[in-house]
């Protein structure tokens, strides 16, 4: 089965059952500042789990374009990438444990084929100390669909409890998060590897079995204290990788044989070379091209292009990875780029836009190797400079890594032919440990943009930011337009276009409205349509932001009749006046920040 012919089996499966199929939102987050990248079908959800009506209904069901960054290093076996879709189900509170895990295998054994023989799965064992229980239920449920009992495995927080930040103890105050049950295929002709471990089970790495499917059940919500407390409602978040699915679905270990397809004839027709012919070095490079293109494409196609800003680097590091292995394959110049097509072509019916935009994003990544075999030359001299006494220190290693863009098996392989005898592997690793452990808290602490958090406090201060938009274009002028926004529960903070500083007059105006506007308790109203739509409507929209075709939008006041409108995905207070419980809104400073742009910080006191 292709990947369209099981994404839209799924999708049917899940519509015939009462679900509304949303578009998959974009791979940039909005307003959601806790990752760089959707990485799950929920991420776009939150605001819903945490239990505000949707309004598609209480049951939804997508496929979710994802990018995990954190994967880039693992990229080589067969099975981890970058890139992924996720097919989704949600019940908003609607149904729970007993029809998703039934609906779950049904769609498994029934639609995609897979023989229950092959299922094993597993639940949470529970975790005494944060009074958070076992899941027996789950296991019950599977008993009785007909998976026995020494396929289902118990395990703890690490394994069976998901939210967007792992485990329990991990998760921020006002997360999200539950216990969840997880799929696993065995595969037929694969045994266990005792180097992977004395004994196998469903998570053993050894390559016996692959997760396909996660059904989580979204009922807690973290308190400030680290206590647990339930959601208002009991949601199920439901996520399965369509690429993993469609491998177990052939009974291959290798998703890429499966779902890469057209990119791996690509290369095999461009380098000369047969995958899975060759050798396992070759077969790595094979595997990374095939996943650093695939998300490069779909996030060049969602607005990230390759540069220094945060995102844009993850697009630099993903083609320049592939340029490098590329060469090792013996493809030439600039015929890399033209994967781009393949990539397009594999997904015209259900992501038309990556056609659409091919050639341009295959410009761009052949400027991009352009420059980085500047780059490369260049560090090349480096390598010899360090090496001139015959070895390679960890720390030499580390700054062909970090700064020219080598990745440490081109190091190694590339000192073997400078005649360079030790290469500090070990110490190389350790480093790199601790750069991914900094950039890892560096992508989840550090936000530029967007929502600290959907705390209470930072929601207030959240919709009183709208207002204070407003606010300003009724003051200063219709020119005034947001260019950034930053909110935490204890200050917004809001950069808009603006030529000259603010008098005290124009202040206390600004503050006067927006205080006005709390205190007519006006309804903060939420609403979805075509982007076109709302942009008629002069939905407000931050300069430079890329949005879906179907837009979320919030209006203070009834749609008709608003006061403002944004685009925006929440989460907002439900009526201006729950602000006032806060205080009474005022301008803190009033600055300049670049050429004709000026930074309001305000709070709520
Ligand atoms: N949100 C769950 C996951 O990403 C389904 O695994």
């Amino acid at each position: 089965m292709t990947l369209d012919e099981i994404r839209s089996k799924y999708l049917e499966f899940f519509k015939a059952r009462g679900h509304a199929v949303v578009p998959s939102a974009s791979l940039v987050p909005e307003n959601d500042p806790t990752t760089l990248f959707t990485g799950s079908g929920m991420q776009p959800l939150v605001p819903y789990l945490l239990g505000k009506n949707h309004p598609a209904g209480n049951r939804l069901a997508d496929s979710q374009k994802c990018f995990r960054s954190m994967d880039i290093e693992e990229v080589g076996d067969n099975r981890h990438t970058t890139f992924f879709e996720m097919l989704g189900n949600w019940s908003l509170g609607d149904y729970f444990k007993k029809e998703q895990l039934a609906w779950c295998l049904e769609f498994l054994t029934k639609e995609v084929g897979m023989p229950k023989e092959r299922l094993w799965v597993t639940c949470f064992e529970g975790d005494e100390a944060l009074r958070l229980p076992r899941d027996i239920e789950s296991a019950a449920i599977w008993k009785n669909l007909g998976i026995p009992e020494e396929r289902i495995h118990f395990y703890g927080a690490k394994k069976n409890w998901w939210s967007r930040s792992g485990e329990p103890a991990h998760m921020p105050a006002g997360e999200p998060g539950g216990p969840d049950t997880e799929v696993f295929y065995e595969f037929a002709k694969v045994t266990h590897n005792p180097a992977f471990g004395p004994e196998c089970h469903p998570n053993c790495d050894c390559g016996r079995f692959l997760e396909i499917g996660n059904s989580v059940f979204m009922q807690y919500i973290k308190n400030t204290d680290g206590s647990f407390g339930l959601l208002p409602k009991q949601n199920v978040d439901f996520g399965g990788g369509l690429e993993r699915i469609a491998a177990a679905a052939k009974n291959s270990p290798d998703v890429f044989s499966v779902a890469y397809g057209p990119i791996i004839s690509y290369l095999e027709e461009k380098s000369g070379k047969k995958y899975l012919e060759v050798s396992p070095l070759d077969i790595r490079a094979f595997r990374i091209i095939a996943d650093h293109m695939k998300a490069a494409v779909f996030l060049m196609a969602d607005g990230v292009n390759p540069g220094n800003s945060e995102r844009g680097y993850f697009v630099r590091r993903l083609i320049r990875r592939s340029v490098l292995f590329a060469d090792k394959l013996g493809i030439g110049e600039n015929a890399f780029a033209h994967i781009v097509g393949a990539v397009a072509k594999m997904y015209e019916n259900q992501y038309p836009e990556v056609l659409a935009l091919a050639d341009k994003i295959a410009g761009i990544i052949e400027e991009e190797e352009t420059r980085f075999r500047a780059t490369l030359a260049r560090g090349l001299k480096e390598f010899g400079r360090f090496a001139a006494d015959g070895k390679l220190t960890a720390h030499d290693a580390f700054q062909l890594f970090t700064t020219y863009g080598f990745p440490l098996e081109l190091i190694v392989e590339e000192a073997a032919q400078m005649g360079i005898k030790q290469v500090d592997v070990g110490g190389f690793k350790e480093l790199l440990k601790k750069h991914q452990e900094l950039s890892r808290a560096g992508a989840t602490q550090k936000f530029k943009g967007g929502l600290a958090d959907h705390s209470e406090k930072t929601t207030r201060l959240h919709t009183a930011h709208h207002l204070l938009l407003k606010a300003l274009q009724m003051v200063l002028g219709p020119e005034v337009h947001q260019r950034g926004s930053n909110i935490t529960g204890e200050r917004l903070r809001i950069d808009f276009s603006y030529g000259q500083k603010m008098t005290e007059e124009q202040k206390r105006e600004v503050e006067r409205l927006v205080n006005e506007k709390i205190s007519e308790d006006l309804p903060v109203v939420r609403t979805e349509m075509p982007k076109e739509e709302a942009e008629r409507l002069g939905a407000e929209h931050e300069f430079g932001a890329k949005y879906p075709e179907q837009v979320s939008i919030y209006s203070v006041g009834p749609l008709e009749n608003a006061f403002s409108i944004e685009f925006c995905g929440g989460p907002h207070v439900a009526h201006t006046g729950e602000i006032a419980e806060a205080g009474t809104f005022k301008i803190i400073k009033e600055e300049a920040v670049a050429q004709g742009i000026r930074r309001i910080k305000a709070i709520v006191e």
